[in-house]
């Protein structure tokens, strides 16, 4: 009861911070919106689909990243993504979390759940941790991955009653998934708990599609409906859709800009799929960087599935092409079975088409303006 009602409290809390975060991400172009970041590339699991594990490496040391953290916040950046690797590896997570909040970004945690217990759950709550996704990509383990509700439902438990932070859990589709119906499963489960729910569509090893068989292509579609709101589902339609209907994307891939990677070595990369571009410290990344690759061409664009990039780019769409871009979304939405609720057209209106647009979008930026 006490947990659920600091729950509502925190995520009250996040709402408006997060609007603060939007409004900070529209009125700059060049401001980083996500950086993911590796405190140790050693995992704990051995998934057949992933290259972003080793077995051998030491976690990196705390000192080097807080001082990381503090780099990224130098930059101006929103929210910082901790991932790996496993990153509940990491001695001292909750002390990069803390760093990262002390800074006024949202922190996030991507994990395979293993080491986490209700002891663990209390202590990111502590240090402030704002949302968890949790990877679950299958009913039982096979020979694919380890990730299982079977394993991890009694985890999944812990959080509902423990978490402070949003959860949702990301289930995979794609190529050596032999269950693809697993997924659906999950995503229930997930809703049943009051967890957000995604799908990822397996790529492979620099980012690209690799074509869904026919019944993975329908529980895609399926879970896509499913409890979701409009913005992830138009979205997933707008990207994963369309690549799943076999028609490539256009868009601007600001990797490296909006969207940062950086590794264990402290290198910033376009993403986990593309290590190398531009490669360059994260000491010496500056305005030059971030302005040079948000208008670089990226050819391995039109293919890409990593969709925390598509996100993050949508806002700058959003920026760019108010109009065009909610269209866009509405009509992915409505060709994947979705139909888009009130609210959006009601907005449409307030801050696009009515009359009085000026004098909404006047309003919001001084409700968002931070503090
Ligand atoms: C690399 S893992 C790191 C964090 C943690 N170990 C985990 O599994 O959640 C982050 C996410 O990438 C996903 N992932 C890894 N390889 C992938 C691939 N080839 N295609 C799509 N998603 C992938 C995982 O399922 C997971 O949700
Ligand atoms: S648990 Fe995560 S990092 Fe580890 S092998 Fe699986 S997807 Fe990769
Ligand atoms: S398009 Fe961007 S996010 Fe996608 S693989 Fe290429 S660099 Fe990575």
């Amino acid at each position: 009861m006490l947990t659920r009602s600091r729950r509502a409290i925190a995520a009250a809390g996040r709402k408006t911070r997060l609007a603060r975060v939007i409004a900070a991400a529209l009125a700059s172009p060049y401001r980083p919106i996500l950086a993911q970041v590796v405190p140790t590339r050693r995992c704990n699991l051995s998934c057949a689909y992933c290259n972003e594990y080793d077995k051998v490496s030491s976690p990196v040391p705390t000192e080097t990243m807080l001082k990381r953290i503090d780099r990224l916040a130098a930059l101006g950046t929103l929210n910082v993504d901790l991932s790996g690797g496993e990153p509940l590896l990491h001695p001292d997570l909750d002390d990069i979390i803390s760093r990262i909040r002390r800074h006024g970004m949202f922190a996030g945690l991507l994990t395979n759940g293993y080491l986490l217990t209700p002891a663990r759950i209390e202590r990111l709550n502590r240090a402030g941790l704002d949302r968890l996704q949790i990877s679950i990509d299958n009913v039982a383990p096979d020979a694919v991955s380890h990730k299982s509700l079977k394993v991890l439902d009694q985890k999944l438990r812990s959080l509902a009653r423990h978490a402070e932070f949003d959860v949702s859990i990301n289930s995979v589709l794609g190529s050596g998934v032999s269950r693809p119906g697993d997924a659906l499963v999950i995503a229930k489960r997930a809703l049943e708990l009051g967890f957000g729910t995604s799908v990822g569509v397996i790529h492979d090893g620099s980012g690209q599609m690799v074509p869904l068989a026919p019944e993975a292509r329908l529980v895609y579609d399926t879970i896509s409906t499913l409890g979701r709101s409009f913005y992830s589902h138009a979205h997933d339609s707008l990207f994963q859709g369309n690549l799943i209907d076999g028609r490539p994307n256009s868009w601007q891939c600001r990797a490296g800009s909006r969207y940062l990677y950086v590794c264990e070595d402290g290198l910033v990369h376009w993403c986990s799929q593309q290590r190398g571009y531009p490669g360059i410290p994260l000491d010496e990344y500056g305005q030059r960087d971030l302005e040079r690759e948000n208008k670089s061409t990226k050819s391995c664009a039109p293919t890409c599935t990593v969709s925390c990039v598509h996100r993050v780019a949508l806002l700058d769409d959003l920026r760019d092409r108010p109009l065009a871009t909610i269209d866009g979304l509405v009509a992915a939405h409505r060709l994947r079975g979705g139909r888009p609720p009130v609210s959006v057209g009601v907005l449409r209106w307030m801050f696009l088409t009515g009359r009085p647009s000026h004098l909404f979008r006047r309003l919001a930026m001084l409700a968002a303006r931070p503090t």
